[in-house]
């Protein structure tokens, strides 16, 4: 039995679909805990209704600059393992994360970003595609690596870009498809699945790792 361990920071809707895929049975894996940098973050309340242990390593304890960001990704390390995880999943965790955190869950750690990589790392995705004029945009799930929204990709979701369409009315569109693709991907993960190879990631299953 895997044990999987989600980093949210707000909302936590994908980390719900996750939780719920989970627990409809199958998977040879166990969500462990649900981890917050934000005390206030929404989607505590649902983990700890549904019976997932929850911390919180609150970033603002640690300060500003970059010995903080060290100290927090070190403590924040620490409750992780306490949980010996076998995965551990970004799911809307607002953090830029420090070389050797991500060196320490190489290949083990994935994040969903809400653009079609490699086009728009950062913030502000479905405003900046409206603003590029793209017909197309989407979401990636990809390991993480040390460089920021990069890393070998798992899966992408692909939507419209529709007349009219607001940066709120896009993001909508796309996390529909967000909440299928991340609980395929992390099943396919603790199922093992996928292979990192270089910078591209192998897939041993049929299924297909476009969404739309
Ligand atoms: C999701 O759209 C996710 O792709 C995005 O934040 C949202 C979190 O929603 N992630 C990032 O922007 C990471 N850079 P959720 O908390 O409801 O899952």
């Amino acid at each position: 039995m895997k044990h999987i361990v989600i980093l949210i920071s707000g909302r936590g809707s994908n980390m719900e679909a996750i939780v719920q895929a989970c627990a409809a049975g199958g998977w040879p894996a166990r969500i462990a805990a649900v981890i917050s940098n934000r005390p206030d973050a929404a989607g505590l309340a649902f983990a700890q209704a549904h019976g997932v242990p929850t911390a919180v390593v609150d970033h603002k304890a640690f300060g500003k600059g970059d010995a903080a960001r060290v100290a927090f990704d070190a403590e924040l390390q620490r409750v992780i393992d306490g949980f010996s995880p076998d995965l551990v999943v970004l799911a809307g965790f607002m953090r830029i994360l420090t070389p050797g955190f991500t060196a320490h869950y190489a290949g083990r750690m994935l994040n969903i970003h809400p653009s079609l990589l490699p086009a728009f790392p950062g913030l502000h995705t479905h405003q900046r595609a409206i603003e590029a004029g793209c017909r197309v945009a989407g979401a990636t799930v990809h390991f993480v690596t040390a460089e920021l929204d990069h890393g070998p990709i798992v899966a992408q979701a692909v939507v419209p870009v529709l007349d009219g369409d607001d940066e709120a009315a896009l993001a909508a569109r796309v996390l529909r498809l967000e909440h299928r693709m991340y609980p395929s991907a992390v099943r396919w993960f603790v199922e093992g699945r996928l292979a990192v190879e270089g910078a591209r990631v192998r897939h041993a299953g049929g299924e297909p790792q476009m969404f739309s």
